[in-house]
């Protein structure tokens, strides 16, 4: 079997490369689970060199690779284009984007510097796997360095229309850059359909298909099922005096519409008087992205707007919205699930979101929740038994909520069923898998004999 090599901005911190833990760790367990494998990326340091040579640690079959990179490329690369940029764009927010020339110069640079590091550990036959929007250039740039072996991307993010996607300066040359790969992935149909319609217009040969990607249900529904009766879980359930649970956990991110959540519950207590005191609202949004601007702006907002939900309709005993900015344990958050009542999951528009897929999986099957979801995100186009709902509008929130507070529990159960035969379907394993057989299966169409590129 060839070496799995995959690239990402971020790779897994040395605590957790024993138990690989974090989202995509999660999602690529098992397919680096009993094959040699790479992981290559930014080592979380700046250097004050321009290149430096990767650092290599080694936890069973697993190598970890990773370079500093200079503090003035990374704020232009990661902060500047990448997420004052990029992230915007691709999430159909183009009055928050901010383009600065010399961003983008660094992101290409930091690219370059990507391969240049990388190219000399690769081996012909590898099967490189290049993960999301900071590395779009990475396989033209390997590319340039004489790399003719297997390279795929897979784009974790939304990709919009050309009307929107057309706003970019240089985008055509952002777009050329997909060329280079032998497979280009998306969350979802909509999104290939996107950046196919503009690759062809281009007259470039890639086209991009759809890997959903999903979680580990049937051990993330262990962990909550564990979790449930943990200390943390049994804090919160004694905490909520038998109150139902809202629960939205998110990060700190303006494309999870979290305002507008906020809102909707807001009105949910307005037109709906009978759940007052008898709901709460959980929000847990870790900080993110703490050093660009809209995201601090997006903080005080939200500050501002909890105090003022508060402020309003709390009573003697009972905070109505309970707001947290920390980080809260992964398997604390699982028990947390299985404990709500609704999951309310209202992104403005996400790739797929996970939140949504973990619901499901964390919830009790004899007496489940219900889950309320954005239309916007990915996930909504599997998981067929929730409320789905157009997430700019608050008012449709609260009868979303008042729906799911209201439901009876047969038709809860029936719902989570469909929900959860679908989070079993399309899961983390099947998505690596299916786009890794994709990209083996790259080679095998090169004629006999013939040079690679
Ligand atoms: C999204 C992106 C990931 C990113 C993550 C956390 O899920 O698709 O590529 O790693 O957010 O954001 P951060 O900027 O902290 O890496």
């Amino acid at each position: 079997m060839s070496r799995l090599v995959i690239v990402s901005n971020r790779v897994p911190p040395p605590r957790e490369r024993g138990q690989l833990a974090g989202g995509l760790a999660v999602a690529l367990r098992e397919a680096l689970a009993g094959r040699e494998a790479m992981w290559f990326g930014w080592s979380g340091s700046h250097a004050h060199a321009a290149a430096t040579a990767p650092r290599q640690t080694r936890v069973g079959r697993i190598s970890f690779a990773t370079i500093d990179l200079p503090t003035a490329d990374y704020e232009g690369y990661y902060r500047g284009f990448s997420n004052g940029m990029l992230w915007p764009l691709l999430h159909y927010r183009l009055g928050l984007a901010e383009f600065r020339r010399e961003d983008l110069a660094a992101y290409r640079r930091v690219n370059e510097a990507f391969a240049a590091a990388l190219r000399p550990l690769l081996r012909p036959d590898d099967l490189v796997w290049v993960q999301d929007y900071h590395l779009i250039p990475l396989g033209a740039c390997l590319r340039r360095l004489g790399f003719a072996g297997r390279v795929g991307f897979f784009l974790h993010v939304p990709f919009p229309p050309q009307a929107i996607f057309g706003a970019l300066p240089q985008g055509a040359a952002l777009l050329a850059d997909f060329d280079a790969y032998d497979v280009l992935g998306m969350q979802t149909a909509d999104d290939a359909e996107n950046i196919n319609v503009m690759l062809a217009e281009a007259g470039h040969g890639v086209r991009a298909a759809c890997f959903p990607i999903g979680i580990d249900p049937d051990s993330f529904a262990a962990e909550a099922r564990t979790a449930a009766v943990g200390p943390e879980a049994e804090r919160l359930r004694g905490s909520l005096a038998q109150r139902s649970l809202i629960l939205g956990v998110d990060r700190l991110d303006y494309s999870k519409g979290i305002p507008l959540r906020f809102r909707g519950f807001a009105q949910l207590l307005k037109r709906f008087p009978e759940h007052r005191n008898r709901v709460t609202l959980l929000q847990i949004a870790p900080v993110s992205r703490g050093d660009v601007a809209q995201y601090r702006a997006l903080r005080r907002e939200l500050d501002e707007l909890a105090g003022r939900i508060n402020g309003e309709h709390a009573e003697f005993d009972w905070v109505p919205l309970r707001y947290l900015t920390q980080t809260v344990a992964r398997t604390t958050l699982a028990g947390f699930q299985r404990v709500a009542r609704i999951g309310l999951v209202t992104p403005l528009r996400d790739g797929m979101n996970l939140v949504a897929k973990e619901f499901v999986a964390a919830q009790d099957p004899a007496d489940p929740g219900a889950l309320v979801l954005s239309r916007f995100a990915g996930a909504a186009r599997a998981l067929e038994g929730a409320i789905v709902v157009n997430p700019y509008d608050p008012d449709e929130i609260a009868e979303a909520l008042h729906i799911a507070l209201t439901m009876p529990e047969a038709e809860r159960r029936q719902r989570w069923e469909r929900m959860w035969q679908a989070v079993r379907q399309h899961t983390a394993a099947t998505w690596a898998k299916s786009f890794l057989a994709q990209l083996a299966a790259a080679a095998a169409e090169l004629p006999a004999g013939a040079v690679q590129r």
